[in-house]
């Protein structure tokens, strides 16, 4: 009746952007993430009878409204599968604060998806795990896994995540927060403007699967090079495709790209750094970690606001004695 779960966020390496199914949380294509070894979420749920509503406390605040009604509508999904009817309490921490511009939502849904399944008591193996996440969050489905982990286009039963072998790949990634870009348009809203209004999005929705089978071959023959490419020119791809819909969809700020060309002068000098841009300013580095010091120093000049975090591959989800 009590559970506690811990997941990390993960950075996608061939993004996941366009929804084929918006109920079910149902991607057009399918992506490739690395789960990484900071700023965990760990997330309490408690079943209490006497309560007449969920109760959703995050970072130590009640909250009320939509995240509180998002996270409602998700135990909805796991009360239907366990046949229990109560509510929960949840209580809900970002062990870095979401501050930190890591994708919370990966790491938050899929720590709740782990922690609300055993609290109604639900045996759920991994992949059933990864669908149940995926409604909360899209991305959550990959944050059930460590390392590199792919995640699959398809129909419900078909659509989650599933883990993959790195071999030989020595991955590492730095992180610079920008903290002075205005707030964010949420991936959905912007995702359904990117669909609905940008005529490269079916250009996005057909090569993408090409980029991500790509991938799949460089990290089988670990070639950090085309790895670290195949990064840098999805994101850039995915980022174009936005800036084309209409109102028009623009996450990198100034100083994102500032520290974008800082990436391709290090690249220039012969350091293999490699840039990827999610839904927000910052700038993530796909690099070795013999090259995580040069990385940041490089960077920290260029733009001494920014805060540094590096990362190497994390562990999935898992669930804590509560
Ligand atoms: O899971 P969502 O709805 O927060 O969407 C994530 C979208 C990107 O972070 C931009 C790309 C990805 O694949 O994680």
């Amino acid at each position: 009746m009590r559970a506690t779960a811990e997941a990390n966020p993960n950075i996608a390496l061939i993004k996941y952007w366009g929804k084929a199914d918006a109920a079910l949380n149902l991607p057009v294509t399918g992506s490739l993430s690395l789960t990484l070894d900071t700023a965990p979420t760990r997330t309490t749920v408690e079943l209490d009878a006497a309560l007449t509503a969920d109760e959703l406390v995050l970072g130590g605040t009640r909250q009320s409204g939509r995240p509180a009604e998002r996270v409602s509508r998700f135990l909805d999904l796991v009360r239907a599968a366990s046949g229990r009817d109560e509510y929960a309490r949840i209580d809900s921490v970002n062990l870095i604060p979401t501050g930190a511009g890591l994708a919370s939502s990966a790491s938050g849904f899929a720590a709740l998806a782990a922690a609300a399944s055993a609290a109604y008591g639900l045996d759920l193996d991994g992949r059933a795990l990864s669908r149940l996440a995926r409604r909360g969050s899209g991305s959550a489905s990959r944050s059930i896994f460590g390392g590199l982990v792919q995640w699959f286009a398809g129909d419900d039963a078909a659509s989650y995540a599933e883990p993959i072998d790195r071999g030989a790949l020595d991955l590492a990634m730095v992180v610079a927060v920008i903290n002075d870009g205005p707030k964010s348009l949420s991936s959905t809203e912007a995702m359904n403007r990117t669909t609905g209004t940008s005529p490269f999005y079916p250009a996005w929705a057909s090569s993408n699967p090409e980029q991500l089978a790509e991938m799949l071959a460089a990290i089988a023959r670990a070639d950090f090079t085309a790895v670290g490419e195949l990064t840098e020119s999805n994101s850039l791809r995915m980022h174009a495709t936005m800036a084309a819909a209409w109102p028009p969809v623009r996450y990198p700020t100034a100083a994102s790209v500032a520290l974008l060309d800082a990436v391709l002068a290090l690249r220039a000098d012969g350091i293999e750094a490699y840039a990827t841009m999610d839904a927000g300013p910052n700038v993530k580095v796909l690099c070795q970690p013999r090259n995580v010091e040069v990385i940041t120093a490089r960077l920290s000049s260029i733009d001494a606001t920014a805060r540094f975090l590096s990362a190497g591959p994390g562990q999935g989800v898992r669930l804590l004695d509560s």
